[in-house]
């Protein structure tokens, strides 16, 4: 297999696209060696022809031709999809298939699939449109080193990769995967509070954004732990300290601790 295989990318919608955009923008994946097929490719050409991706509606053939099928349809739409390129032989090569359908077990894709066929579970993100991603892996039984590296250096230049068991993926799912959605709605907040005490709003969405940049960064590059790096802000009887009672009255960390709870258990049911 060359550094950069032949990819298939199976449904072309917003995680098609983030990942193609992802892999040829900002990482230098040869266009030509990727190509997408989605049942309606309408939606998504004007996206491909940016990027110089082929797109077509040839979903069996497009998986035939590639050595690496990645698989972004929702969770319901992937046993039609795994139905039909099994009964067109699509698989008989034994591409190495990633899915990144939400609450879609390795046992279910074992189950759709011709034996022997790898299979690896992966829960990237949006972000990964722009290699700030994060992406997490879990490959099934029988699944070679060298083949989990093969997806590892799919999502690496996307932003991070971590191997993990599957049995962590729901709450992946709830959290880093839903997570930039429930980051928009706090960044959004952020910037309103901004607003409202004068803030022009373009000025406030910059401070928020750069800001929850930073402060993500810290935690990331010093690995100390977020509650340290807290209590380093706020000194005593400052306008810090009165600002995180307001939120404690509102019970910030249970609201967003059960939200992540809650798309945890709904991404397990999602399958
Ligand atoms: N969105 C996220 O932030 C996120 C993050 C991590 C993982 N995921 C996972 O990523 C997967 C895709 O999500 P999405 O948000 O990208 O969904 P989406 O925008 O609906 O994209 C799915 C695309 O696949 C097409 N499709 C359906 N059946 C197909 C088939 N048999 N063959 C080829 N194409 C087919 C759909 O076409 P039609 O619309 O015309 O049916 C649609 O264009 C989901 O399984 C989700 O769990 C999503």
């Amino acid at each position: 297999m060359s550094q950069h295989p032949k990819l298939a990318i199976l449904g072309f919608g917003t995680m098609g696209q983030a990942i193609s955009a992802g892999l040829v923008e900002a990482s230098g994946y040869p266009a030509d060696r990727i190509q997408a097929a989605d049942l309606h490719p309408a939606a998504g050409k004007a996206r491909a022809g940016v990027l110089g991706i082929q797109l077509s509606n040839a979903v069996e053939a497009t998986a035939q031709a590639a050595e690496v099928l990645l698989l972004c349809v929702k969770p319901k739409e992937l046993k039609g999809l795994l139905a039909g390129l099994t009964a067109a032989g699509a698989l008989e090569h034994r591409p190495l298939v990633v899915s990144i359908a939400a609450g879609t077990t390795l046992a279910f894709l074992t189950e759709h699939t011709p034996a022997g066929t790898p299979l690896i579970r992966a829960m990237p993100n949006t972000p990964c449109s722009i290699r700030r991603g994060m992406t997490v892996l879990a490959a099934g039984q029988g699944v070679s080193e060298a083949q989990l590296a093969q997806a590892r250096t799919l999502f690496e230049p996307l932003g991070r990769v971590m191997d993990l068991d599957e049995k962590h993926m729901d709450a992946v799912t709830g959290l880093s995967a839903s997570g930039p959605a429930f980051m928009f709605v706090i960044l959004e907040s952020l910037a309103e509070g901004g607003v409202q005490c004068g803030l022009p709003r373009a000025v406030a969405v910059e401070l928020a954004a750069q800001m929850t940049l930073g402060a993500a960064a810290m935690v990331l590059e010093t690995g100390r732990h977020p509650a340290a790096l807290k209590d380093e802000v706020t000194t005593p009887a400052g306008c810090t300290i009165a600002g995180l009672m307001v939120l404690e009255d509102g019970r910030i960390r249970s609201v967003v601790a059960r939200g992540i709870e809650r798309a945890t258990q709904v991404a397990a049911g999602l399958g």
